[in-house]
């Protein structure tokens, strides 16, 4: 008889292609996602788990699905929703998809730079709502990019990408954060490892990259959005609980700070009674950061591979 595979939504073919040929591969089919009922019951007797951002996979859900589980993949780069203590304390291998997402979200994080610096949102809702009357000399001014300090909160792959993109376009100027000294940054971007406080007041832009954990949750709170400056442009394509969403509203509400950009919210999807979408200066996509063909196809059969090394009890090729 052959294993089971739980895949908890539809992802491109080539990676369920992979796993059909070795498994029982069951998809959800639902465009939600299974709710926690129905994950425990599908979970059941599986040997791999291929998860989503959304899932919300810890002990319970692993002893749910027994012990022949052996592997858990997610299909995405991000595995904040993955209990990877309890995994380890029974053996389960948890594997990611790095790198092939990078570009894909570095791309959104200029796009939502663009669209906060020189009011995307309010110009195309202008001209949809018939309100666009005539040229406007003084109307919906932004900032210029060229020459401005750009801080890299979290200087890891997808960071490096941004900051390689808007230095490249727009020459700007780099700061970051970062746990450890980056030599090789440095001399990229002739940059500097600074202190999240001095990163704050120096930027003009600044772009989240960090993991969400017990130290990056809220790290972006009032005390943080009174150091930037009034000009300064708040992007974030990691993870909306790095955010205090409430001192964000009142920063952006005050002007205190000019615009953001929001890839990602907490939670997701943004609640319908959520303030920050009504503000003219709050850009907010729908997570779409790897939802390019590209990259979508590449992480689809990297988590397949990573489900069928786990099966064979081998190191996984893309492990966390
Ligand atoms: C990830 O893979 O973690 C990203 O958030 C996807 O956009």
């Amino acid at each position: 008889m052959r294993n089971k595979i739980f895949v908890t939504r539809i992802i491109p073919e080539a990676g369920l292609k992979l796993l059909r040929e070795q498994f029982d591969v069951d998809v959800w089919q639902d465009s939600l996602p299974p709710d926690r009922e129905a994950m425990l019951t599908r979970a059941k007797g599986a040997i791999g788990l291929l998860t989503l951002l959304s899932d919300k996979i810890d002990g319970e859900i692993m002893d749910a699905a027994g012990p022949k589980l052996r592997g858990i993949a997610n299909y995405a780069v991000g595995f904040n929703n993955i209990d990877v203590a309890a995994a380890s304390q029974r053996g389960i291998d948890v594997g990611n998809t790095p790198d092939v997402l990078t570009d894909a979200t570095a791309d959104i994080a200029v796009g939502l730079v663009l669209a906060a610096a020189r009011h995307f949102q309010s110009s195309i809702l202008q001209v949809r709502a018939l309100q666009w009357k005539t040229w406007e000399p003084m109307g919906l001014l932004g900032y210029d990019l060229n020459g401005k300090t750009l801080g890299i909160v979290g200087m890891g792959r997808i960071g490096a990408a941004v900051a390689r993109k808007l230095v490249g376009g727009w020459g700007m100027k780099v700061v970051y954060t970062s746990r450890s000294s980056k030599p090789e940054i440095d001399q990229e971007f002739n940059a500097g490892r600074v202190s999240m406080d001095e990163l704050l007041s120096q930027s003009d832009v600044v772009s989240l990259h960090t993991d969400l954990n017990e130290q990056t949750k809220h790290m972006m709170s009032d005390r943080e959005f009174a150091m930037m400056k009034p000009n300064a442009i708040l992007v974030n394509t990691a993870r909306g609980g790095v955010i205090d969403q409430a001192a964000l509203y009142r920063a952006l509400k005050s002007k205190s700070i000019f615009a953001a950009g929001l890839d990602v919210t907490d939670p997701e999807p943004l609640p319908d009674e959520s303030p920050l979408r009504e503000l003219e200066n709050c850009t907010i996509l729908p997570h779409i950061g790897s939802a390019t063909f590209e990259a979508r196809e590449q992480m689809s059969l990297m988590a397949a591979q990573n489900l069928i090394a786990a099966s064979v009890g081998q190191p996984l090729p893309f492990p966390v």
